[in-house]
């Protein structure tokens, strides 16, 4: 859908835009570690969660800097959780994005504190007056990308991950939840947030972004498997290698597939409520379900 790639690339860029202004330059030594949270922040990443934060605002008719600055905080955690999850103690990674990753361009001590500090930058865009007048709901969207992100958040997840989970699939759907289900559905809950938005639209939103996380992981586990360096941009067969349970190496990629086809329709019926407004998001189920990288 040419409409749809259009307005992703949109978003990608307004965001790129922005997070340039808002993120720090330095003069003196720390310029090492600014240049370093740019490289991380500003390369060539999809923008996803970004761009499904600007939708969410389209349709609460939201005004475009409260969500974008909200965007941008959200994209910050999620560079710095890819650089720690590059670092040779997690992954051990050496492309990201088509290109080396922070630990391997800088070195790992600046790779640790660019991931620092762009979560810190992060909470800093949001809390700031600039973001919202109403400091009541700049503290609110502080604390859900603070639970999104934190232990029972990205970094649970994560842990979940290193500890390695065996071959059971409620395991592995818990993981997935945590590692990159919470910070996607973010991406919702911020714009929520900001809209003052009913339960009901709460709760189709968050139920939507669940099963949109849920495809989002398996795929990334399928193109693990079945994608090569070139398109992804980052190393490929690194989950089986390591020995990883995800939904691949457990259902095996068939099996992930079907339950991707089954997923599809009932992801995009949780955005009923929402009718047309909710046109890009529905459509963005399948540019999921087709990305290459
Ligand atoms: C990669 O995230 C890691 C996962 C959470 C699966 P993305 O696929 O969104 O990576 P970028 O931002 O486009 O590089
Ligand atoms: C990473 O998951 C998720 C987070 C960074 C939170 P993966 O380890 O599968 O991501 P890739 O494949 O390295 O992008
Ligand atoms: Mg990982
Ligand atoms: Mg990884
Ligand atoms: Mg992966």
């Amino acid at each position: 859908m040419l409409a749809l790639s259009h307005r992703v690339q949109e978003a990608a860029d307004l965001v790129t835009v922005a997070l340039d202004e808002l993120l720090p330059r330095a003069d003196g030594p720390e310029s090492r570690l600014t240049e370093a949270m740019r490289y991380a922040a500003l390369g060539p990443g999809k923008r996803l969660r970004p761009f499904f934060a600007l939708e969410t605002g389209r349709i609460f008719d939201l005004e475009e800097r409260a969500v974008l600055r909200a965007a941008c905080a959200l994209e910050c955690v999620h560079a710095y959780s890819l650089i720690h999850d590059d670092l040779p103690a997690m992954d051990d990674d050496d492309m990201r994005r088509g290109r080396p990753t922070v630990h391997i361009a800088y070195d790992e001590a600046t790779a640790i504190l660019a991931g620092d500090s762009l979560q810190t930058a992060a909470f800093e865009i949001l809390a700031h007056p600039d973001t919202h007048k109403d400091g009541s709901v700049r503290a609110e969207m502080v604390l859900r990308l603070a639970q999104a992100s934190g232990a029972r958040g990205m970094c649970g997840g994560q842990m979940i991950d290193l500890m390695g989970v065996r071959d059971d699939l409620g395991a592995v759907a818990r993981m997935q939840r945590l590692k990159t289900g919470a910070l996607i559905a973010c991406a919702f809950e911020l714009p929520l947030v900001i809209a003052r938005a009913s339960e009901a639209e709460r709760h189709a939103l968050l139920a939507f972004a669940q099963d949109l996380g849920l495809a989002y992981q398996i795929v990334d586990d399928l193109l693990d498997l079945e994608g090569t360096e070139a398109d992804l941009g980052k190393k490929a067969g690194k989950d089986a290698a390591k020995g990883k349970a995800n939904y691949v190496t457990l259902l095996g990629a068939d099996a992930a597939r079907e339950r991707l086809a089954l997923l599809t329709d009932q992801t995009k019926a949780h955005l009923d409520v929402f009718g047309t407004s909710a046109e890009f998001l529905r459509a963005s189920v399948d540019f999921v379900l087709e990305r290459r990288k």
